[in-house]
């Protein structure tokens, strides 16, 4: 079972519709991708491009009006999206949870946050009794730099970051196969951020966890993530290994999302602004999406979709340059 290299998702042409007043949203399309059990993912793209669409599709918990269209969710050798919702109660939080912007509409204001970890390792571990998972739960927190004596505290008594630490408890309480992780850290001010994807980093190495860290912030990820997918509108536009892509981005979107971040150095260069903005996905550009904003633009680039190609070893881009 915890055989690393192994796929434990795969995902393949995976296409969400949202029908709205407006028209139709495709906020995924076509997605193609695979994690290995162990591996950390980043999902990094500018705000509705479809990443949380995507998280929420995993668990197929996406919010009315969307709905999955066509493809496969290979979890573990089964197709989540051919499961039942009953089946489906059964994977989300134990098999797979999901960590969000904001805690607060995960946990409960007005259970004590110890009893919120109790109370989830007893529903998914039957065979324990009270006691034993007070201790793991006291064990657990106090991993998570929580002193024990909180535990007695409510939701609200806890501070944004330590909010953040107890929904990352209970996700560990699970033991979860797979933690999908949406903007994590996106409501914390920098130095809890850091804080929060220091004790990340700490914990998928000590628990061997596997992730899908959604940000649209590179910066994040640099740290953090062992593969990382850039996804514009609705679409995996490039997906690499961490070194590489930051060494050598090949998609000029990545070139422009790696421009535009501080600290992170393409060798020496100005902080550059990406010009434009992401399309409308109700009215998107012929051809490929990116190509009104794109500094490479050829002529074809208006007419034809370009098709996900592996370039270099493990190194996939969308892009007609390649
Ligand atoms: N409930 C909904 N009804 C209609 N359209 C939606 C709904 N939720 C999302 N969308 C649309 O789907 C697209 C993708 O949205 P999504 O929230 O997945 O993007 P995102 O990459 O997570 O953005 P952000 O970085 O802002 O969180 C957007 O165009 C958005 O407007
Ligand atoms: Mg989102």
């Amino acid at each position: 079972m915890n055989d690393t290299n192994k796929i434990i998702l795969k995902i393949k042409d995976l296409e969400v519709l949202y029908a709205t007043r407006m028209g139709l949203v495709k906020a995924v399309d076509k997605v193609d991708l695979e994690l290995k059990r162990g591996q950390t993912l980043g999902l990094v793209g500018e705000s509705g491009c479809g990443k949380s669409t995507l998280g929420f599709s995993i668990l197929r918990l996406i919010p009315p009006p969307g709905r999955i269209i066509g493809g496969e969710i290979i979890f573990d050798s089964a197709d989540l999206v051919k499961k039942t919702e009953k089946e489906m109660r059964n994977i989300r939080g134990k098999r797979i949870s999901m960590i969000f912007q904001d805690p607060m509409t995960c946990l409960n204001p007005l259970m004590r946050i110890g009893d919120h970890i109790v109370e989830t390792i007893l529903t998914h571990e039957k065979k324990l009794n009270k006691k034993d998972a007070i201790k793991i739960a006291e064990d657990l927190v106090v991993k998570l730099g929580i002193s024990k004596l909180r535990l007695d505290d409510y939701p609200h008594q806890f501070s944004g970051g330590m909010r953040q630490r107890a929904m990352i408890s209970l996700a560990l309480a699970l033991n979860s196969d797979l933690i999908i992780a949406d903007e994590p850290t996106t409501s914390l001010d920098v130095i809890v951020e850091a804080q929060i994807l220091d004790l990340l980093k700490e914990l998928r190495s000590s628990y061997k966890l596997t992730i899908i860290l959604i940000t649209h912030n590179m910066g994040v990820v640099s740290e953090l993530v062992d593969r990382i997918a850039i996804m514009y509108a609705g679409k995996i536009v490039e997906i690499a290994d961490c070194f590489p892509l930051f060494e050598k981005p090949l998609h000029p979107y990545t070139v422009g999302l790696l421009k535009s971040i501080p600290n992170i150095s393409l060798e020496k260069q100005e902080l550059e602004i990406m010009p434009g903005s992401p399309p409308d996905l109700i009215n998107l550009p012929t051809g490929c999406r990116f190509h009104p904003r794109c500094k490479n633009v050829m002529k074809k680039c208006s007419l034809y979709e370009p098709p996900l190609k592996e370039v270099k070893e493990n190194h996939l881009v969308r892009c007609w340059l390649y």
